[in-house]
């Protein structure tokens, strides 16, 4: 099995490992190390031939293998690039490798508007952490921004193209989780765009798990837009019988309130099983759902900073749920 060192840090991973999945396997294995990881804002490892658009994944690659130890001459991206046997990569201890991707999220943020205090996304955008952690502090992009009105995509999902970065992985979640898309990415190019044919209604059983990949506020839930900062949700796992998905859910709560059902996420930010519409949209009735207990927020952005304490959710979830039999032995994995 090849081995590789990323950040100094060695792993040995089997044959036809890319190296972002080797940064995940490193950080898996002692979240310490979680920094060897790089940032991904088009890559989804559920959705087939996702990555390779956006290049926040970028690292520098130092040593190209044993048998071939020249560096590669240009940064690659991370999550479409596979291991070699002795291969050495930087992915924060290189001055360079962090100047381009500044310049990755600088060119990210060209025409993505910095509307975050309005965004239903803030808080749980890959794109603002992106933006805090490699940004500029002002923009230097003196042309004209491309803008667009936003657009209903059927009952229930906004479409606000001016966030959108082209990541495709709403097109990917279209193309391989429901029959029949009737949306995908327009034209070429800096006139590229994000279009239902003729604004066709996308109405499937699994379209709303676009809202759930896209990394921005582009595509946003209209049943939850601008019903609260997200950061001032409770987030607890529930599940309920579904004929049509896994019925785990995440459950964003304001007192007994269920403002917003979205799937549950992993430490990468992905989405560990797929919902259905009827979860998503059509059982906002706490009674609905079988609470399992409080969801540790593990980010670092300002929703990890809520710190959901699982007294503090324990109180909230006792007055507001009373069918939560098993809350008080709840115990919390940390993901
Ligand atoms: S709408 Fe969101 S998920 Fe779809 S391509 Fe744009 S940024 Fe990506
Ligand atoms: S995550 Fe690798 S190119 Fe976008």
């Amino acid at each position: 099995m090849p081995k590789v060192t990323i950040d100094n840090i060695e792993i040995e991973v089997p044959e036809g490992t890319t190296i972002l999945q080797a940064a995940r396997l490193i950080g898996e294995r002692n979240a310490a190390d979680r920094h060897v990881v790089p940032p991904t804002m088009c890559y989804y490892s559920s959705l087939k031939t996702s990555g390779g658009y956006c290049r926040t994944c970028i690292v520098k690659v130092t040593k190209g293998s044993d048998k071939d130890p020249r560096p590669m001459p240009k940064p690659v991206a991370s999550c479409r690039t596979n291991v070699m046997d002795g291969m050495v990569v930087a992915n924060t201890t290189d001055a360079d490798l962090l100047d381009a991707r500044r310049a990755v999220t600088e060119f990210l943020l060209i025409n993505h508007p910095l509307d975050c205090p309005i965004c239903d996304q803030a808080g749980e955008c890959h794109l603002q952490d992106l933006g805090y952690e490699h940004g500029l502090e002002a923009s230097r992009y003196q042309f004209e921004r491309r803008t667009f009105d936003p657009i209903d995509i059927g009952t229930t999902i906004k479409l606000h193209m001016n966030r959108c970065i082209l990541c495709y992985r709403c097109v990917k979640v279209a193309d391989q989780l429901t029959d029949g898309r009737v949306h995908g990415v327009i034209n070429r190019g800096d006139v590229s765009e994000i279009s239902t044919y003729i604004q066709n209604v996308v109405e499937n059983d699994f379209s709303g798990n676009v809202i759930d990949v896209c990394p921005v506020g582009a595509l946003t839930d209209r049943t939850f837009r601008f019903a609260s900062r997200v950061w001032f949700t409770n987030p607890v796992d529930a599940h309920r019988d579904c004929p049509k998905c896994s019925g785990k859910a995440v459950l964003w709560l304001k007192g007994q309130e269920v403002l917003r059902v979205t799937g549950r996420k992993d430490q990468w930010g992905e989405v560990e099983d797929f919902i259905c519409n009827e979860c998503r949209f059509e059982h906002k009735d706490l009674k609905a759902w079988t609470v399992e207990g409080p969801r540790k927020i593990d980010r670092h952005s300002v929703i990890g900073q809520g710190h959901y304490e699982l007294k503090r959710q324990q109180r909230m979830l006792e007055s507001a749920a009373p069918n939560v039999p098993e809350l008080n032995k709840a115990k919390q994995p940390d993901r």
